[in-house]
């Protein structure tokens, strides 16, 4: 469905990403982690078009490379920030309304507005500005104005982040629900390797750019490379 072909990014005398390959097939949820800095949030930043880069990005048989970041989305890519980006003065109604007008390149569609209000227990902040909105249900707005796009493909930049047990548990549900139920794709940014084992049929681990390893979550926690460079002995002993 998504597909990385030799992707490299420099910024300047920096390889943030380096000649990375992989693929997400449709229906997957996708893992990616590494340490600060791997470079995870420059791949989402490559794929939705902020920069130019070398290399391929193909979604659906589609060649993104060289498209501005309007038409990736309109293509069906969607995504969130690891920072949450609102606009501050708008509602949520009116917020996911822009999503879907701007995002889905078919127009206002309040019915699938009305969904996503649904789907993610939105109805009683519905005309609460988002700036008064609480971490969690600053989340759940950035998730909804990324699904009111339409996607065909949802990618998350650390959703867990500054998140208490509770919260994680209801947004790896959440997450759940929007694969099985919406029946989205989805990548998920994380540093919590218990969300990523538990969540995701693939783990891409990277470190300084480039792949470590690409396998299944129970192959790549064991994976020998992995526990060296990120997850340390003591996971593995604990696990
Ligand atoms: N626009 C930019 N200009 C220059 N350097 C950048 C830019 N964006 C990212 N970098 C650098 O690229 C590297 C990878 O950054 P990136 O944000 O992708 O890491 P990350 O894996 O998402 O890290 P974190 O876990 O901290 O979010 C870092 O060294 C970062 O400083
Ligand atoms: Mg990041």
């Amino acid at each position: 469905m998504l597909a990385l072909k030799n992707v490299t990014k420099k910024f300047g005398e920096l390889i943030a990403v380096n000649d990375l390959s992989f693929t997400v097939e449709q229906g997957q949820i996708f893992g990616i982690a590494g340490p600060n800095g791997a470079g995870k949030s420059t791949v989402y930043n490559l794929i939705t078009g902020f920069y130019p880069y070398e290399g391929e990005i193909v979604f659906n048989g589609k060649n993104l490379s060289g498209m501005p970041p309007y038409k990736i989305a309109r293509a069906g890519i969607a995504r969130t920030f690891q920072i949450p980006q609102i606009f501050p003065s708008l509602t949520v109604d009116t917020s996911l309304n822009v999503g879907s007008r701007f995002g889905s390149g078919t127009g206002l569609d309040p019915a699938h507005v009305d969904k996503i209000i649904e789907f993610l227990e939105l109805s009683e902040d519905r005309f609460t500005k988002t700036n008064k909105l609480n971490l969690m249900g600053k989340k759940k707005l950035m998730i909804g104005a990324a699904l009111a796009t339409k996607p065909g493909i949802l990618m998350l930049d650390e959703p867990m982040a500054g998140s208490n047990a509770r919260e994680i548990k209801a947004l790896m549900d959440l997450i759940l629900r929007i694969n099985q139920e919406m029946g989205l794709t989805i990548i998920i940014i994380e540093h919590f390797m218990k969300v990523l084992t538990e969540l995701t049929q693939e783990l891409l681990i990277i470190e300084s750019g480039s792949m470590i390893c690409c396998d299944s979550p129970e192959k790549a926690t064991r994976d020998p490379k992995v526990i060296e460079s990120y997850i340390g002995d003591a996971y593995a002993e604990n696990n």
